[in-house]
């Protein structure tokens, strides 16, 4: 039977699942975070099922004598040396598609509980400093005929600019790509090349593009200082889309109105000055958290395994990613 590790406990359905054809072994929460340990114990493995928080790194790819899959349980892989994997014929898979819903709900989720105070509002009451109804407490801002700003318009960003506009926003987007046209039409998307021009005409500016080397802390203090002065930023990409000092010291300036964020570039750290940033929402990485979600991302993870332990051809082995 060939031997799989799955680094994290993941829903049983999908444990049962990989036991039918495969020995399994499971890792103890954060066991895997480091390098070292994936290092010392990869050796004994055909499959891995590796989490977002696991740096699959060359040198750990290298240790890989059996290795012949990666299935990471994420849509983002940039914990994966996918060069290093290519050149030692091992398959990388990731799990698009069946989270961009959950996605697209907690981004909205985050949108409302930003531009409305939700956590300042919550805790105001909490500490005993509800003593009446105020005329001019919590003033938010509302939603319609606001401008998101989307960068990256993938699955996911789609799904953000649809809820986005259900609540009257206008959509504008930055993108590798332009979309096509009759995408842009649905979305009522307009495309902006340059994205410093999008977070100058963005009252909200929403991150949902993977991390790559022309991402890396793309939201800087220049394009922070380009920003409208009430303009609210959400991030569910990756915490190293931002430069985080940058961020907090314009938080704390008051340079923007807020931020959500549901990563950070050195999880599970999150950087001292946005812990005490105002109007910020700080979340541990949950944007896929549903029940139904977590457990398609484990199946089509999965079934990555399976096929390339099965000796599938790549056209058959789900979302694999390419050379
Ligand atoms: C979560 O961050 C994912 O990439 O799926």
């Amino acid at each position: 039977m060939p031997k799989i590790l799955i680094t994290e406990p993941i829903p049983d359905e999908v444990i049962a699942y990989l036991e039918s054809f495969a020995s399994v072994t499971i890792g103890k929460k954060g066991t895997y975070q480091s390098e070292e340990a994936l290092v010392r114990d990869i050796p004994d493995y055909d499959g891995l099922l590796s989490m977002l928080s696991n740096p699959v790194s060359d040198t750990v790819l290298k240790a890989g004598k059996n290795l012949k899959v990666v299935a990471n349980f994420a849509v983002g892989y940039d914990n994966i040396d996918v060069e290093t994997a290519h050149k030692l014929e091992i398959k990388v898979a990731n799990t698009p598609d069946v989270l961009t819903e959950a996605c697209g709900d907690y981004a909205m989720g985050l949108l409302l509980a930003l531009s409305r105070k939700f956590k300042e509002a919550e805790q105001y009451l909490r500490d005993g400093k509800f003593t009446g109804w105020e005329p001019l407490g919590f003033l938010g801002m509302e939603l319609r005929d606001r401008t998101i700003g989307i960068i990256g318009m993938g699955r996911i960003g789609q799904a953000f600019a649809n809820r986005a506009r259900a609540f009257g926003m206008n959509i504008i987007y930055h993108n590798r790509a332009k979309l096509a046209e009759e995408i842009e039409k649905e979305l009522e998307a307009e495309f902006i090349s340059d994205h410093k021009e999008l977070a100058k005409r963005s009252d909200v500016l929403s991150l949902n593009c993977p991390l790559t080397n022309e991402t890396h802390h793309l939201v800087n203090q220049e394009l922070l200082e380009l920003m409208p002065e009430h303009a609210l930023l959400i991030n569910i990409s990756r915490g190293a889309v931002i430069d985080e000092a940058a961020l907090a010291q314009a938080l704390h300036s008051e340079k923007i109105a807020g931020a959500a964020l549901d990563v950070f570039e050195k999880e599970p750290e999150v950087h001292p000055d946005l812990l005490s940033a105002p109007n910020t929402i700080l979340l541990p990485h949950i944007a896929s958290a549903t029940h139904r979600t977590r457990e398609a991302i484990g199946m089509l993870a999965a079934k990555a395994i399976l096929s390339v332990l099965e000796g599938k051809p790549d056209h058959e082995i789900p979302n694999l990613i390419s050379r």
